[in-house]
């Protein structure tokens, strides 16, 4: 019998697939490029959030299966996890031509897709990965640490209240700042560390 959280799951990605409104449905369509739902375990207890697909998650259809991914792969396993035992998705499910950041329209729109994998998922830790998403998330999450920035956040367990229950919202500075600056990739270790002691 298909669980129920995995019919649900479903919808949001039939309905993601045909979203024609989407400015990034155009662009997905002359590419041929897939739009990038979520990968990982239905019942995890542990959801980490990116910004949007790059071009490998495109033409794949999986998230953060390019560079970036690997360290994220890395980081995971650094704390006796793998990818089976946690759920990945981003805020924008489509890649922004170029990689260029997403824009606000964008992150609105595919916004409510996100918040209703939460819903279903019901994660325990909540970890953002990067600047967008933790606005994202600590906005949706009426979060007094909205504005503040990720070099001040990362790295820190915050207390929320989700509609299933209490969470913690763990944000994390983006994998891909490993590839541009080797030093990151301890702080990001030592952040992945809290984690590991909230499950
Ligand atoms: N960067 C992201 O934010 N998400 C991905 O899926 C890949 C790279």
């Amino acid at each position: 019998m298909v669980q129920a959280r995995t019919f649900l799951l479903k919808k949001i990605r039939d309905e993601i697939i045909n979203l024609t409104t989407s400015p990034l449905y155009q662009y997905r369509k002359k590419n041929n490029y897939f739009p990038v739902i979520g990968e990982g375990n239905h019942n995890a207890a542990i959801m980490f959030i990116g910004e949007a697909p790059g071009q490998k998650e495109a033409e794949t259809g999986r998230p953060f299966c390019g560079a970036a991914g690997k360290i994220l792969d890395e980081l995971i396993e650094s704390i006796g996890l793998g990818r089976s035992d946690v759920y990945i998705t981003n805020v924008v499910k489509d890649r922004p031509p170029n990689n260029r950041d997403p824009s606000q329209t964008e992150i609105e729109l595919y916004g409510p897709f996100l918040q209703k994998q939460i819903e279903i998922i019901k994660p325990k830790v909540i970890a953002t990965l990067g600047r967008f998403s933790t606005k994202y998330i600590l906005e949706k999450f009426g979060m007094p640490e909205k504005d503040q920035s990720i070099s001040v956040l990362h790295g820190k367990a915050l207390d929320a209240i989700a509609a299933y229950g209490p969470i913690k919202i763990v944000p994390l500075y983006h994998p891909a700042v490993v590839l541009y600056n080797v030093n990151s990739r301890k702080i990001l270790e030592e952040d992945f560390k809290i984690i590991k002691r909230l499950i």
